[in-house]
C-alpha cells in the first residue's frame, strides 16, 4: 500500500506516521500494517507499507449486515481502543509531553499559515477552558470509524497512526463516538466496550467540537 500526499501539512503528518509505523515494528501488542519505507519523490512523500485486508468499521456500518452485528462491532471498536488506552506507555517509544498544550501550539501554528478550518476565537476559547487534566494514555490521535480496518477474520488493525502519541484519551472517545453521538443504541455499543471513561457533553465538545476542528 502506498499513501502519497504532496501538500505542506499532509506531507508532515505523513513522516509523523511513518515514523510511528517503523517504532511499532517488532511488537504485537499495536495492531498496524507492517512499515516498509519512506521516501520524498519530486513534490511528494510517500509512505510503503503493507496492504492489510478489510473494510473499516463505516464501510461495515453502512453495508447491509444484520443490526445486531453491527452493534457487536461498535462493541469491538470500543473495547480495541480501551485496550490501547490502557497499556503501559513505558513500553512504547512515544514521546511524554503535554499532549494537549502541544496540540494548541500546533492548532496555533495551523491557523497563522492558513491550513486549517479552526478560527482564532475557537482557538481563544480552547486555550481559556482547557478540561481537567487526565491521566495521558497512548492514543490513536485521529479514532474515528474511518481508521480502523476489520479482517474477515473478525481482527482489527489500527491505520492512519499520525496522532498517535502519549495524550488524552478523551479525544479518541471523542472522536469515537462522533458519528453515533445520537444513536443510542450504537453509543451503548461502544460504551459496552469501552469501559475506561465516560466522557462529559463539555469534555465532547471541547474535543469533537473544538480541537478537532484544527485538525
Ligand atoms: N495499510 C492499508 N491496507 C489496506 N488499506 C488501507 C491501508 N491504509 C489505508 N487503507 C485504505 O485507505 C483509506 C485511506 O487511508 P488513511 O485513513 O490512511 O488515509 P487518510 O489520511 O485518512 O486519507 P483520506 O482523508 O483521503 O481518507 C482507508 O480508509 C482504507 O480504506
Ligand atoms: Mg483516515
Amino acid at each position: 500500500m502506498l499513501k502519497t500526499t504532496n501538500h505542506n501539512i499532509y506531507d508532515e503528518w505523513l513522516k509523523k506516521e511513518a515514523s510511528t509505523l517503523k517504532s511499532l515494528i517488532n511488537q504485537n501488542e499495536i495492531s498496524v500494517p507492517k512499515f516498509y519505507d519512506f521516501f520524498k519523490i519530486k513534490n511528494t512523500s510517500n509512505l510503503l507499507m503493507s496492504f492489510e485486508n478489510g473494510i473499516t468499521l463505516s464501510e461495515a456500518l453502512n453495508s447491509n449486515i444484520p443490526h445486531k452485528q453491527k452493534l457487536k462491532l461498535i462493541e469491538k471498536f470500543g473495547q480495541y481502543i480501551y485496550h490501547l488506552h490502557s497499556l503501559d506507555t513505558n513500553k512504547f517509544h512515544f514521546k511524554h509531553d503535554d499532549w494537549l498544550t502541544h496540540q494548541l501550539i500546533k492548532a496555533e501554528k495551523y491557523l497563522n499559515s492558513n491550513q486549517t478550518e479552526g478560527n482564532q476565537k475557537l482557538l481563544t476559547i480552547l486555550k481559556k477552558e482547557k478540561p481537567k487534566y487526565m491521566k495521558q494514555t497512548i492514543i490513536h490521535g485521529d479514532y474515528t470509524i474511518d481508521n480502523v480496518l476489520i479482517n474477515l477474520d473478525g481482527s482489527f488493525k489500527f491505520i492512519d497512526v499520525s496522532g498517535m502519541e502519549i495524550g488524552d484519551p478523551r479525544y479518541d472517545e471523542a472522536l469515537a463516538i462522533r458519528k453515533f453521538i445520537n444513536k443510542h443504541d450504537y453509543l451503548n455499543a461502544f460504551y459496552k466496550g469501552y469501559q475506561y471513561n465516560k466522557i462529559t457533553f463539555v469534555e465532547y465538545n471541547y474535543f469533537c467540537n473544538g480541537l478537532y476542528e484544527f485538525f
